[in-house]
């Protein structure tokens, strides 16, 4: 059975609300995770930051508590990222936090702890590797201009072994893996050049259930569905006009990933955090099209999600302890998006979400939905709202109005009304 059946993606698609953690060896620096790519930074320079990584303060537990209190159902986070660093213990490589002052494999405590939360565990991996010494030198690796390190001849499918053996290793040593996250291709490095279709195959062999991102085929760039080689569509810093599609049109797994500030990895500079307000938009924007959120923190080098993180993932939590109804196991509503806001649709228990995000200077109505929906009911507090026919509306206009009070919105982040589909 492959996992792209959709009894498979159910509990991806009804959970909708995912932490993305980055952590790494580049939380020294503090630049965000491409520093070694961009800052081209020497290896033995960077090799130093392996020297002293020592996360006194890592708490896994802590970590999937945050995630579990701000309403987050799955979480990601990178086993390896470009750098070639592994928080996992790999017989493959010395590069790794359990040759660090860390001393410990940073994965198995990760997956144990979320595990036990009964979040649903997933690994990103990276398919580049600025520190193999066969990944080729390209236009993005740190060593791009060193022309010594150029006139070494390397083998790429040693790497192609090296990525097959971790796959391997990430897939074997950890227990049930829910979803896997491959980040990136690009240029001639796509598809069969990391020997794809034999990796995917491995990958269903030892997790049958696993589901798995589209970028073995994709850049980080591409929203275009995977077919064979992939289950989900990963958008990344973008929400997508009208969600994503297969080619036949119908509506593929999806998932944003976003930022929480500017960057993925810590970065201690970067203070341009979204709202809690926008966090919860972005959230309902998705949902609304059919997708998930994956939303990112960045551990610090000792161990720990920031506090301006923490502050606005709890208010996101707060809204969802009221609102989740409107969130978890919806979907695509079968209503065009109103003016006002939004709507998102449990298909199961036929009820209607509307998201109202702006307060026209009108009565308040569902265009086109007399008729169509009953109860609506403010899903915060479970109470009455009162279907009226103001004097300015005509009666014939087949608009649903609702005597919805006072100018202000009731909830600013996004005050949802639940409705009873006919
Ligand atoms: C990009 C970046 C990477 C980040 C990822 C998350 O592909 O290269 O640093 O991990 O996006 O989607």
């Amino acid at each position: 059975m492959k996992p792209s059946d959709s009894t498979l993606s159910a509990w991806f698609t009804d959970a909708r609300f995912g932490m993305f953690i980055h952590w790494g060896l580049y939380a020294i620096p503090a630049r965000g995770e491409w520093a070694r790519g961009s800052e081209q930074i020497p290896d033995e320079a960077y090799r130093t930051f392996a020297g002293e990584f020592a996360p006194d303060r890592f708490d896994p537990v802590a970590w999937a508590a945050i995630a579990k209190k701000a309403g987050m159902k799955y979480v990601v986070m990178t086993a390896k990222h470009h750098d070639g660093f592994c928080l996992f213990d790999s017989k493959f490589t010395d590069f790794k936090a359990t040759n660090t002052p860390a001393k410990r494999d940073l994965v198995r405590e990760y997956v144990e702890a979320f595990r036990a939360a009964g979040i649903k565990v997933g690994l990103y991996y990276s398919l580049l590797d600025w520190n193999h010494p066969d990944y080729p030198i390209d236009r993005l690796h740190p060593l791009r201009s060193d022309e010594a390190a150029k006139a070494q001849p390397r083998e790429f499918s040693r790497y192609q072994d090296y990525l097959h053996n971790q796959v391997r290793e990430i897939l074997t040593n950890y227990g049930t893996i829910d979803l896997l996250w491959f980040d990136f291709s690009y240029d001639k490095l796509s598809d069969e050049a990391w020997r794809a279709t034999e990796l995917v195959k491995m990958i269903r062999s030892l997790q049958p259930n696993i589901l798995l991102n589209n970028r073995l085929v994709a850049g980080h760039a591409n929203v275009s569905h995977a077919g064979e080689l992939g289950d989900i569509t990963t958008p990344e810093q973008l929400i997508p006009e009208e969600g994503v599609r297969k080619p036949d049109g119908s509506l593929a797994v999806w998932e944003a990933c976003m930022t929480l500030n500017n960057s993925w990895g810590y970065n201690r500079h970067d203070h341009s955090y979204k709202s809690a307000t926008q966090v919860i938009r972005m959230l309902a924007e998705c949902v609304s099209k059919g997708g998930n959120l994956l939303l990112n923190v960045g551990p610090t080098a000792r161990g720990e999600i920031p506090d301006d993180s923490i502050r606005i993932l709890d208010e996101v939590g707060r809204w969802l302890q009221r609102n989740g109804d409107s969130i978890y196991g919806c979907t695509i509503a079968p209503f065009p998006k109103p003016e006002w806001g939004r709507y998102t649709f449990n298909v199961a228990a036929k009820k209607v979400f509307a998201h109202m995000l702006e307060r026209q200077m009108a009565p308040f109505n569902l265009p086109n939905m007399k008729g169509k929906v009953t109860r609506p009911r403010w899903l915060e507090d479970g109470s009455e709202i009162k279907i009226n026919q103001p004097w300015n509306i005509a009666e014939s206009a087949p608009h649903l109005c609702l005597d919805v009070s006072g100018w202000q919105l009731p909830n600013p982040h996004d005050t949802v009304i639940s409705l009873n589909l006919v």
